[in-house]
């Protein structure tokens, strides 16, 4: 078997690199998504458990200790195990606590999404870690991970997808240039991974919003948002009079409570072609909770009285007003980069379309709904029908969109 029908070349690469050099202490693989990161550092793990026991054994050492890390159970289960028992045919088992013998070597699960993390490897002496997914690490459970790595020779792998350039592991780690830190840093593209076949890879290209998400998700770039969320919007093809609906829709409801601003209701379609159709806003400003229950119910006569609000949950007293009113009213789940990220797929993709007779406020939010470079969020203004929308398109299509990214830990 030829080595290049096994990895990628920049597989290979991180592989010559484990392999030949000595002297480094942390190695980080970050990029696009699907470019080979998890493939290539779960096989250095193995090898890491390898050289571990060769190690412990010159330093009669019984039983070494490794931190195995994730963002949660769930993903390490996904990305590592399973994919070490579907590869290798290896059987983990695990004691009561998840940790598991391979190799000679201890390996000690940790979860770095909250502090809690912390409690698994308190006190540990360790000869490694893997950290899944890095950049989604509570800033403290990782800085405890690198503490707990104290044993002779102790090396830290990591695979990340790219976040903020203010983030940590960007700034203090892929940064430093320090030669004695021994951190090397591998940038994946989407094109690295020849195992992709390039049909999906130009899908992918053509499917992923313009801006921050096409250059973190495809070119593997730090980067914040600049400029408009919206960048795909185009005025002249998305909106469409009223006539040019299609009939035969599925109709739903995003609802973005508002006094001091304003509140919103917008009423959104889809067709059976995969086609979102916003086809109505209500946006107001000063009006009570009995306001918004009239507008609901005319939206129950026009859609019929099963119609979905998804509702933003900041403020309970109104979704439990609702529901005693005997609408269909669900809290929405507000992941902002998620939400975003759902609705500017569809604008790239030209499913996305606003009746003209319909909006009000919805063109003039669109043009001012601009990033935040130092949050990498949106900014806060002039944003009630932009929330209101992705609160109904998100969790109407929950089914169909990439698992909610979690907020960097400092903004947590
Ligand atoms: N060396 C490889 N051999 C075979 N398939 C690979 C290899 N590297 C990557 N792949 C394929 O590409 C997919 C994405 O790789 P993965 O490492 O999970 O990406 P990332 O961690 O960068 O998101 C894998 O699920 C697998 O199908
Ligand atoms: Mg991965």
């Amino acid at each position: 078997m030829v080595i290049s029908n096994l990895y990628t070349p920049k597989q290979i690469e991180v592989l010559k690199t484990v392999l030949r050099r000595k002297d480094w202490r942390l190695l980080i693989n970050y990029g696009a998504v699907r470019s080979g990161k998890t493939v290539v550092d779960n096989d250095v793990f193995l090898m890491e458990l390898r050289r571990i026991r060769k190690l412990a054994d010159s330093l009669d050492v019984d039983e070494p200790m490794y931190i195995l890390a994730g963002y949660s159970s769930k993903s390490l289960q996904n990305n590592v195990l399973q994919e070490l028992t579907n590869k290798y045919g290896i059987e983990f088992k695990f004691d009561k606590h998840g940790s598991f013998k391979l190799f000679g070597v201890k390996v000690v699960q940790t979860f770095t999404g909250s502090i809690a993390g912390l409690g698994a490897i308190r006190g540990m002496t360790s000869f490694g870690a893997y950290v899944n997914e890095a950049s989604l690490a509570n800033e403290i459970v990782f800085n405890e991970i690198l503490d707990r790595c104290s044993a002779p020779d102790a090396r830290i792998i990591c695979d990340t997808n790219p976040d903020v350039p203010t983030h940590y592991l960007k700034k203090d780690y892929i940064d430093n240039q320090d030669q004695n830190a021994g951190i090397i840093s591998y940038h994946f593209i989407i094109d690295d991974n020849k195992f992709l076949p390039k049909e999906y890879i130009e899908r992918k290209k053509a499917g992923t919003p313009s801006g921050m998400f096409y250059d973190r998700s495809i070119l593997g770039l730090w980067v914040s948002g600049e400029g408009m969320v919206y960048r795909d919007f185009n005025k002249e093809t998305m909106v469409i009079p009223h006539d040019k609906l299609p009939d035969d829709l599925t109709y739903y409801a995003g609802v973005d409570w508002g006094y001091e601003h304003k509140g919103t209701i917008v009423v959104m379609a889809d067709d059976k072609a995969g086609n979102t159709y916003l086809i109505e806003e209500h946006t107001k400003q000063f009006e009570e909770i009995d306001y918004w229950i009239q507008i609901a119910r005319g939206i129950q006569e026009r859609y019929g009285s099963r119609i979905k609000f998804w509702a933003d949950s900041a403020r309970p007293e109104y979704v439990a007003r609702f529901r005693r009113e005997k609408f269909n009213c669900a809290n929405a789940k507000k992941h902002v980069l998620s939400g975003i990220e759902s609705v500017a797929m569809l604008m790239k993709q030209g499913h996305f379309f606003v009746v003209k007779e319909a909006i009000d406020y919805f063109l003039d939010e669109i043009y001012q709904y601009v990033w935040n470079e130092k949050t990498g969020e949106p900014q806060k203004l002039n944003d009630d029908v932009m929330d209101a929308t992705r609160y109904a398109e998100y969790n109407q299509h929950l089914r169909v969109v990439a698992k909610p990214k979690a907020k960097p830990s400092y903004l947590r």
